[in-house]
């Protein structure tokens, strides 16, 4: 949550004074480059932030320095208020700025509350992504020093104490990159979860950053260079990045990226190459993110499935670097994830104790570590995260690895926090996730997390080779299943379109189906803030049937009445049961069980593949009709409100 940009870059043949007080430049500095900084930093934030908003859209702002000293520019609501603000009251040309995109935290979505904030006098903006846990004391400090705050923020406390170290160093003659020392020792005294940045108007060409579990990348340039929360910041301008590890300082100017630890001392960050572009981060002729994103899903799960195996048929998974003889040893596996990625988890389960025999838990990271959870050097832990930020999960994967557990994260975020601080990361290739709704990251995790259940699988010895290359080929076919449930879409479309003015919607499933119920119920509140809830369908007798009264829409996702026909006819009893109290059955069913016809109002078809394989197929037009009953009801679907995508606070 919140959106983070900086930039600096240098007219062409313009040279700017190097650093001094800070060590020599790392080997990602572009010294060599004379041409270069083509881009006004204006124009890069605001493109920056556009890609990052789905991070959060209370509030927006920009700070850049101009001649005349920093200017800024502030507005609460959607980037384009911002926009609006920039057109009535424009800002120079400037080759350093900063910009924010805003899930509040301490403090409403005001114009106030919106970051930058100023401080030393207004020659000082800074923007911040977190929280900062010892504010108050802080500002108690401030405050008795003479300082006055005009926000509710904790961030502009964050200003102050940088703008007062800043102001005692320069008294204390301190020279060169002073704001790098004052950052350094900012972030020393602060608490809590934070991605800072800063400019000062007595040192043009240069944005310092400190970060401490929050969110933070380089984006390398010629003669000019990037600070993004993540990569979709700068990818209009480079694909060449640098992962930062924990509570680092990071100076930028145009030719040098500087990262030291808060104490000064020299730190390292890896480099790697953005393998998506720009293109892929537009709607690209869909009218959201969402719909295209849920028309990605083919090749989401496709791209995941590339190139895991050898050519003796092994599967291969080459991010899985723990040693073999650990993960023959595990005993018990724990999922740990929140939202969507935990019903991907949940899923998973069900695959992973099929194929693996071990047995496995799933759990919301939240609740995960502050339950004293029995965790040791035999448990494996499967972090599932899309961005690789939540925080909560970052907690739970410190605790398990503090407990000797191995951690494997499941991840769609390259550079981010929760794969670098894990044992080994299998990355899903879904391809950036924009709309705040996740799908497409979904699937890609499904596929993901049944590609290490196999390997574990194979590795122990469940499994024969021949029967993880029949999962395989199933596995391979889904793509191509996927495209036929999106192809014949109209209906189910329409149907969502049609109960736009439903007060509540019930989802039921059994067995893998639970937790896709589950997935669609959650997208329903995500999108269309109605009252919405998953079951698993033997459970509905034991309370949720109450609910049901004349008219109330139910979701259905049937098991296989092929593969599964005691779970089948187990559903199609309780499908009856909430008919004769009324429901109105919408039935997500196999191709050619035309036996639910009967007992259902709505029947919506996917094409049949073995049940552990089936929420590939299902969810997806669970998906739609969320999507299409959010937009006939006139919501934003890919910034539903008060969500983020990215949580980065506890
Ligand atoms: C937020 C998002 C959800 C997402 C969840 C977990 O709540 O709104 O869409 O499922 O975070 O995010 P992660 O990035 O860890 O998968």
């Amino acid at each position: 949550m919140c959106g983070i940009v900086g930039y600096v870059g240098r007219e062409r043949g313009q040279v700017l004074s190097t650093l001094e007080n800070v060590p020599p430049a790392v080997e990602f500095a572009d010294s060599s480059a004379d041409e270069g900084g083509r881009h006004g930093a204006l124009d890069v934030v605001m493109e920056g932030l556009r890609r990052l908003e789905y991070r959060g859209y209370d509030s927006a702002g920009v700070a850049v320095l101009t001649p005349s000293g920093i200017e800024s520019r502030k507005k609460a609501g959607k980037l384009t208020n911002l926009v609006q603000e920039l057109a009535a009251e424009p800002l120079p040309r400037s080759l350093t700025g900063i910009g924010h995109t805003r899930w509040a935290t301490h403090g409403g979505p005001t114009d106030q509350n919106a970051h930058p904030h100023l401080a030393d006098q207004g020659r000082l903006a800074l923007i911040h992504n977190g929280i900062i846990e010892n504010y108050a004391e802080l500002k108690a400090e401030l405050l008795a020093e003479g300082l006055t705050f005009i926000s509710d923020t904790d961030t502009e406390v964050a200003a102050g104490l940088l703008g007062v170290i800043y102001r005692g160093l320069k008294d204390g003659g301190a020279k060169g990159d002073v704001l790098t020392l004052a950052m350094q020792q900012a972030c020393q005294r602060l608490e809590g979860a934070f991605t800072l940045l800063a400019i000062h108007e007595d040192q043009p060409g240069v944005v310092t950053a400190g970060r401490r579990n929050s969110p933070l990348v380089v984006g390398l340039g010629d003669g000019e260079n990037f600070l993004g929360s993540d990569v979709s910041g700068f990818i209009d301008f480079t694909r060449r990045a640098v992962e930062l590890g924990q509570d680092q300082i990071v100076t930028i100017t145009p030719d040098d990226v500087v990262i030291t630890d808060f104490f000064g001392n020299p730190a390292e960050g890896t480099e790697f190459h953005v393998n998506w572009d720009a293109a892929a981060a537009e709607k690209g002729g869909y009218d959201s993110f969402m719909e295209k994103e849920i028309h990605d899903q083919p090749d989401a799960v496709g791209q995941t499935l590339l190139g895991r195996s050898d050519i003796k048929g092994n599967l291969v998974l080459d991010e899985l670097r723990i040693d073999e003889s650990i993960l023959r040893s595990v005993d018990k596996i724990v999922v740990l994830a929140c939202g969507t990625s935990a019903y991907a988890g949940q899923v998973a389960k069900y695959a992973i104790e099929h194929w693996c025999r071990i047995p496995t838990e799933v759990e919301l990271s939240h609740e995960f570590r502050y339950r004293d959870p029995i965790v040791n050097e035999k448990t494996l832990v499967v972090a599932i995260s899309q961005s690789g930020e939540t925080m909560d999960t970052l907690m739970a994967v410190r605790y398990a690895r503090e407990q000797g557990a191995k951690v494997v994260a499941i991840c769609n975020t390259n550079g981010s926090t929760i794969p670098r601080e894990s044992d080994a990361v299998l990355y899903t290739h879904a391809g950036p996730e924009i709309a705040v709704a996740s799908t497409k990251a979904f699937l890609a995790q499904i596929t993901a997390a049944y590609l290490l259940g196999l390997y574990l699988a194979q590795l122990r010895g469940n499994k024969f080779r021949d029967e993880i290359a029949t999962v395989m080929e199933d596995l391979t076919e889904i793509p191509a299943k996927i495209q036929t449930v999106l192809d014949n879409a109209d209906k189910i479309k329409q149907l969502g379109a049609d109960m736009s003015e439903a007060k509540s919607v019930l989802f039921l499933g059994r067995h893998v189906g639970f937790p896709v119920a589950m997935e669609g119920a959650l997208k329903l509140k995500e999108l269309a803030y109605i009252h919405a809830e998953g079951f698993a369908a033997g459970e509905l007798k034991h309370g949720p049937i109450a609910l049901i009264e004349e008219g109330q829409p139910v979701v259905v996702v049937m098991p296989s009445s092929s593969a599964r026909n005691s779970l089948h006819a187990k559903v199609v009893s309780n499908v009856q049961e909430i008919r004769a109290r009324g429901a109105v059955t919408i039935v997500i069913a196999e191709e050619g069980d035309t036996s639910v016809e009967a007992y259902s109002e709505h029947v919506f078809y996917v094409p049949a593949t073995p049940t552990l394989l089936a929420p590939l197929l299902t969810t997806v037009p669970l998906q739609i009709f969320a999507l299409a009953l959010a937009s006939a009801k006139g919501y934003d679907v890919d910034q539903p409100r008060n969500l983020a995508k990215s949580v980065t606070v506890e």
